[in-house]
């Protein structure tokens, strides 16, 4: 086997922009800093690792022809990125087909297994069931749920409408807007919100209409009290976006904030800042590249194998001490063991953690193990940080 084949190559499909350029931005960053960090420690199996980069821009036909160009003309089968559901779902034939590894930092609706895929963000019951349990329990249970209107929204609303329901409370509220929306769009979805008069308001819209969401409903309530809105998607990248004055006293939940405090989330913070451009945000799942792209490192390394099923295998049986903590792959399901933390934007636009799990939570994507009980167990186990 020449040298040559012996490189670890790893496809990279982040776009640079269109909607959710800033998070994948951050997520393409993240990545980078892995690869760039396992190379001045000696490199895999002896070598640089090679990442290719190209701008798919947000569009799904543009991640799957940048995948398949991967596979095709540059002899890559490992693979990191996609952020909206739409792409990942449109790369994952090719990476089927080529019997290569995607590896999926990102926060999504579950439901979904491929032997090719590697998910590395939350499923529902990592971050939708501590988020609805805490919701009910400090704001109220009048909820409206407002999404861009592609499959990430709709269903990761459908798995919220349950859990609501579970904690006694109301959906009073179910609108959606393009991904990218005009201003009658943002109107016509502030005013569905107004007039539903919601304790609080869950929000599933992402990229750049988040920023213009957030910032519409805070002025249409102007001075006077406004619902809080809670998301799963809503980053540093977006809060940068919308500014801190309209991002303050919104909730937000993922696996890692910058505010974690242990020498693992330090030493990441310094490095990101060191390496990332000026205009590019530390997010949880900037985190989440970082963690998967040194994963696979190292079971390349530790297996001397660029073979996708040695990769796979050893994952299943390897941990990383990420920024976030302890996580690893469950074999059950290519979902990861994560964490999960909800957190509120302060008037200075940083996220203060208000809740944490005590320790990582297994994935459960079919939501087949988790229930009420489990929840309420879970949230009087865990506390600020
Ligand atoms: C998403 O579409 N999974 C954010």
């Amino acid at each position: 086997m020449s040298r040559q084949d012996r490189q670890l190559k790893v496809g990279l499909l982040f776009a640079e922009s269109g909607v959710t350029a800033a998070i994948e931005r951050s997520q393409r960053c993240g990545a980078l800093l892995a690869a760039e960090q396992v190379n001045r420690e000696g490199g895999v199996l002896g070598q640089p690792v090679l990442t290719l980069v190209g701008d798919p821009g947000g569009d799904p036909d543009r991640y799957r022809d940048l995948c398949d160009d991967y596979v095709r003309n540059h002899g890559v089968r490992l693979m990191l990125g996609c952020y909206m559901s739409h792409t990942r779902k449109a790369v994952m034939p090719v990476v089927e087909r080529a019997d290569g590894l995607l590896f999926y930092p990102t926060p999504y609706e579950g439901f979904e297994y491929s032997p090719n895929i590697i998910y590395g963000g939350p499923a529902p019951n990592q971050n939708s069931a501590p988020l609805a349990a805490y919701l009910t329990r400090h704001y109220g249970a009048r909820v409206a749920f407002v999404g861009s209107d592609y499959i990430y929204p709709r269903e990761s609303n459908h798995v919220m409408r349950h859990l609501y329901k579970q904690h006694g409370g109301e959906v009073v509220e179910e609108a959606y807007m393009p991904l990218y929306p005009s201003a009658d769009d943002l109107a016509q979805v502030v005013e569905r919100v107004v007039r539903a008069a919601p304790d609080v308001v869950f929000s599933t819209v992402v990229g750049t209409g988040t920023a213009s969401f957030y910032q519409a409903l805070a002025q249409r309530y102007g001075n006077g009290p406004r619902p809080p809105i809670a998301s799963l998607t809503t980053s540093e990248a977006e809060i940068a976006e919308m500014g801190a004055k309209v991002a303050c006293g919104n909730i937000v939940v993922a696996p890692y904030f910058t505010s974690v405090d242990s020498p693992q989330s330090h030493a990441f913070v310094s490095a990101c800042r060191a390496f990332f451009p000026a205009d590019v945000r530390i997010t949880a799942w900037a985190e989440a590249a970082y963690s998967q792209m040194r994963m696979l490192c190292q079971a390349v390394n530790a297996t001397g194998s660029l073979e996708v099923e040695v990769i796979r295998n050893h994952l299943y049986h390897a941990s990383l001490d990420s920024p976030q903590g302890r996580v690893h792959v469950e074999q059950q399901n290519n979902h990861s063991h994560l964490f999960a933390r909800i957190g509120e934007i302060d008037a200075s636009g940083q996220i203060c953690i208000k809740w944490q799990s005590p320790v990582a939570i297994r994935p459960d994507p079919y939501v087949v193990v988790h229930n009420l009980d489990d929840w309420t167990a879970s949230m009087a186990g865990g506390g600020p940080s």
